[in-house]
């Protein structure tokens, strides 16, 4: 292409020239250019991503700068604010309107680490600038307030319009609400089967979240009556299927996969996380002893055709810091345990935006 002189029309030009790899169009048919001005020999636009967490932010940027560069005559200074709008698909607006995404962590077998992975993806989230909120629906063992030390902790109770609602607890940045924080301990054990799903039904309508663009949900282990209600409840945008790499626990993740593309429940399946994957000595940081075996989370997520979309390492100071319910401030865990959650936070975020994209673009064809 011949270089064009500097105009709104010659910036949008080259602009057009720029794909969003996850998003397969361009940044101007996505929308993502905005506010453009030229002033003398420079250039100011805002570019809106799909997520705060969006692994692609670096990339974008220069792409933009070098597609600007390269097409207009003379080089101009380029100045790029960095913005995002989490997408949604999300169109009830009965239950949990205020919500864009809603995104359930689950697992076949107890104890893998769900409850580690909802906490620290939504303080994660939450610490790349999204608003995230933590719901808690294990009601036979919520383990969130133990991990967040906020056992015992109180949630404010309002009246909206006539109905008193529960305000979720905030926390690191995070909205936190747990049946836990509601009943004392030894209530919780003893609910059973249609009296767990309407708690659940009316813990889920009865709590004020606000604005989120995303709300973790941890499950409780297996596929049961929670899972049920949930499903029927919740316009879930994905699930997330928890293992640890030994055979047992792919035995067991592979039946809840299964479960959730089951036709009546049919939520999508946005990926697999392998916890415990592998332990990095402190002393010797550059060394990785695969304890549970290898390649187990990349094989299910292989034979589901769905991504890996982390692998978080065995880590002795994670565990201690969920006992003693200091979890909230992620900075002080090990470097390598702060990339592993970082890096999932951002690839859930990322298919999250590619699903509600591929929505959209359906919905669009459909109508055309
Ligand atoms: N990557 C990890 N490194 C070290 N310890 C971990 C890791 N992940 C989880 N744990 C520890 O393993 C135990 C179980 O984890 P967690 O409670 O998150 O599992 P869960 O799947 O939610 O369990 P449940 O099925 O009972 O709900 C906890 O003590 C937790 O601190
Ligand atoms: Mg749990």
């Amino acid at each position: 292409m011949e270089k064009l002189p500097l105009s709104i029309n010659a910036v949008l030009k080259a602009l057009s020239y720029v794909e969003d790899p996850d998003l397969k169009k361009d940044v101007v048919s996505l929308n993502m250019i905005r506010d453009l001005k030229i002033e003398g020999h420079q250039v100011f636009f805002r570019l809106v991503l799909t997520t705060p967490a969006c692994p692609l932010k670096e990339v974008l940027v220069r792409a933009c700068e070098n597609a600007i560069r390269q097409f207009i005559i003379g080089s101009p200074e380029v100045h790029i604010s960095v913005d995002a709008q989490v997408t949604t698909r999300h169109t009830d607006r009965l239950i949990l309107p205020s919500v864009k995404n809603i995104i359930a962590v689950a697992s076949g077998k107890g104890g893998v680490g769900k409850s580690t992975i909802a906490v620290n993806l939504a303080l994660f989230l939450a610490r790349e600038g999204a608003a995230t909120g933590l719901l808690d629906a294990d009601i036979h063992g919520p383990s969130v307030p133990v991990m967040l030390g906020i056992k015992g902790v109180r949630p404010e109770v309002v009246d909206i319009e006539g109905k008193p609602k529960i305000v979720p607890v905030e926390i690191a940045g995070v909205k936190v609400m747990s049946i836990g924080l509601l009943i004392e301990d030894a209530q919780a054990v003893v609910w059973r089967g249609p009296m767990v799903s309407s708690a659940l039904k009316q813990f889920v309508s009865d709590c004020q979240w606000s604005e989120l663009d995303y709300l973790i949900v941890d499950l409780p282990p297996g596929t049961g009556d929670i899972h049920l209600t949930l499903v029927q409840t919740v316009p879930l945008s994905g699930v997330i299927i928890v293992t640890t790499p030994q055979e047992v626990a792919l035995a067991d993740a592979r039946k809840a996969t299964a479960m959730f593309r089951m036709k009546p429940i049919n939520v999508p399946v946005l990926g697999i996380v392998e916890n415990m994957s592998y332990f990095v000595p402190p002393d010797m940081p550059d060394r990785r002893y695969p304890i549970f075996g290898e390649g187990g989370g990349q094989r299910l997520a292989d034979e589901f055709g769905v991504p890996l979309l982390g692998q978080i390492p065995l880590s002795p100071a994670l565990r201690e810091k969920e006992d003693q319910g200091t979890t909230a401030n992620p900075l002080d865990l090990p470097e390598v345990i702060q990339t592993a959650f970082c890096a999932l936070a951002r690839e859930v975020a990322r298919q999250i935006a590619v699903q509600n994209a591929t929505f959209e673009r359906s919905e669009v064809s459909v109508g055309a």
